[in-house]
């Protein structure tokens, strides 16, 4: 599990990175760039033949590690058949330690929605001729997605439960590979928590911008 969960973590490092680009458009950086940086980097990522590959083995890691933590789970009830007379609650574990399935069950909604918000049409539409070049015009697609405030609501409910995921995710993962030690504890455990609050935080502005037209 911890292995799949760096793998998916890596993954968001990369997804956030090129998605990023999308804020080329601000008028700081350059207002007449019309999502050009970003549908050509998404269009990079969506013709080479070696990162088609690796999106099949993203899609198993997702699986993977969704029968892993649903195992997990059962494995963790069926060892405590009778509960705890006192709960610790807070004391104990954070709340969202103890919520692993139920953020997981709630980011899985959220990736069905996405994934048939960009993955499918990108994957099943043809492409379009922006500028004299053939792309899927995934830049035109965020501006009209992200029109609906329902949606932009959906999208940053996603993120808040991606932060709470990776924040007991992140420092769990270093934790099962053997890597909390007291040499390394101050560092992973920052390390995750910077990582839990700034990648989400980058997604959730996302469909922000796009929503109060800051781009697109
Ligand atoms: C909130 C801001 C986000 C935006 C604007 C966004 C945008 C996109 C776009 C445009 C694609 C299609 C790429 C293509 O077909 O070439 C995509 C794919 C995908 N996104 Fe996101 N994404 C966001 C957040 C997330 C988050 C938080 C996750 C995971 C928890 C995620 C997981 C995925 C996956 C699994 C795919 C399909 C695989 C792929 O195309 O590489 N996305 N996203």
């Amino acid at each position: 599990m911890a292995l799949t969960g760096l793998f998916l973590i890596s993954f968001l490092v990369v997804h956030a990175g090129l998605n990023a680009c999308i804020f080329n458009d601000l008028p700081v950086f350059d207002e007449n760039d019309n999502g050009d940086m970003f549908n050509r980097a998404a269009h990079f990522m969506g013709s080479s033949y070696v990162i088609r590959i690796m999106e099949i083995g993203l899609f198993a890691g997702i699986i993977l590690h969704i029968v892993q933590g649903f195992a997990l789970e059962v494995k963790n009830r069926s060892r405590r058949s009778v509960g705890y007379k006192v709960s610790l609650g807070n004391r104990g574990s954070k709340w969202y330690s103890r919520s692993m399935g139920l953020l997981g069950t709630l980011l899985l909604l959220f990736l069905i929605m996405h994934v048939a918000h960009f993955w499918i049409p990108s994957r099943f539409n043809g492409l379009e001729e922006v500028e004299g070049k053939n792309y899927h015009n995934l830049f035109q697609r965020m501006v009209e997605v992200f029109q609906n405030p329902v949606v932009v609501i959906l999208y940053v409910l996603g993120c808040i439960s991606l932060a709470y995921h990776l924040l007991h995710g992140f420092q769990s993962a270093f934790r099962t590979l053997g890597l909390q030690n007291k040499r390394y504890i101050a560092l992973v455990t920052s390390l995750g928590t910077a990582f839990s609050i700034i990648v989400p935080f980058i997604f959730a502005l996302m469909p922000i911008a796009f929503y109060f037209r800051w781009i697109g």
